[in-house]
């Protein structure tokens, strides 16, 4: 074997033992462990991905959207949540494809007319140059995203599941048992202070206990 292909042998067993996981975003070379996620890498490497239902806090479950990035590989692409995709080995991640911008803009309008009142929202919005919203708005008063953040803390962080989401579609709220004051709610405003658009700082006050 030549002096360079044994070289790059070399290399190519020295990658694959120190176990991790290579791959690009944005076409820039990235590295991560096994078991990270696209999200997770993205921000060790300050690449920005719009998020909100995700908190590092608690378990990630992929409801709201926003965070989707473009995935290429073997030829085939596809649109995915990066807060709990896996990092694959040769994968090109695209955080602000043409394909995800409008994915992210259709979101964004879905997220418009659930919570109108919240200014994060229409804030992050404008910045995609989404200004309105063709979904029908419901209570222009809302601010709930309801992607559940406050609920997954209270029970995933202080343990008591003094909240959580009740209904369905577009009744689906953020309450406390039978609507009523929560007897276990300690007060401690971990809720209001993962709420990602305020919306808590409203619902605290009829919720605890
Ligand atoms: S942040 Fe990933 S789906 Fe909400």
């Amino acid at each position: 074997m030549s002096a360079k292909k044994s070289e790059k042998a070399k290399e190519a067993k020295n990658e694959k033992e120190d176990g991790l996981i290579r791959f690009t975003i944005n076409g820039q070379p990235v590295q991560a462990r096994e078991g990270w996620t696209i999200l997770e890498t993205a921000r060790q490497y300050g690449i920005q991905i719009p998020t909100l239902c995700f908190h590092p806090v608690v378990q990630p479950i992929g409801s709201c959207r926003l965070c989707m990035v473009e995935t290429q590989q073997n030829n085939s692409s596809r649109v995915v949540a990066s807060c709990i995709t896996p990092v694959q080995e040769g994968v090109e991640v695209l955080t602000h494809s043409d394909e995800v911008q409008n994915v992210r803009r259709w979101i964004l309008e879905m997220l418009l007319a659930a919570c109108p009142a919240s200014k994060g929202i229409r804030d992050l919005a404008k910045e995609y140059g989404v200004t309105s919203s063709r979904f029908t708005v419901d209570y222009p008063e809302d601010a709930c995203p309801r992607c559940g953040l406050c609920v997954r803390v209270c029970d995933e962080v202080v343990g008591i599941r003094a909240i959580s989401l009740g209904n369905r579609g577009i009744f689906k709220e953020v309450t406390s048992p039978y609507h009523q004051r929560s007897i276990d709610c300690v007060s401690c405003g971990t809720c209001l202070y993962v709420c990602p658009t305020g919306a808590m700082e409203q619902l605290f006050d009829q919720v605890r206990g």
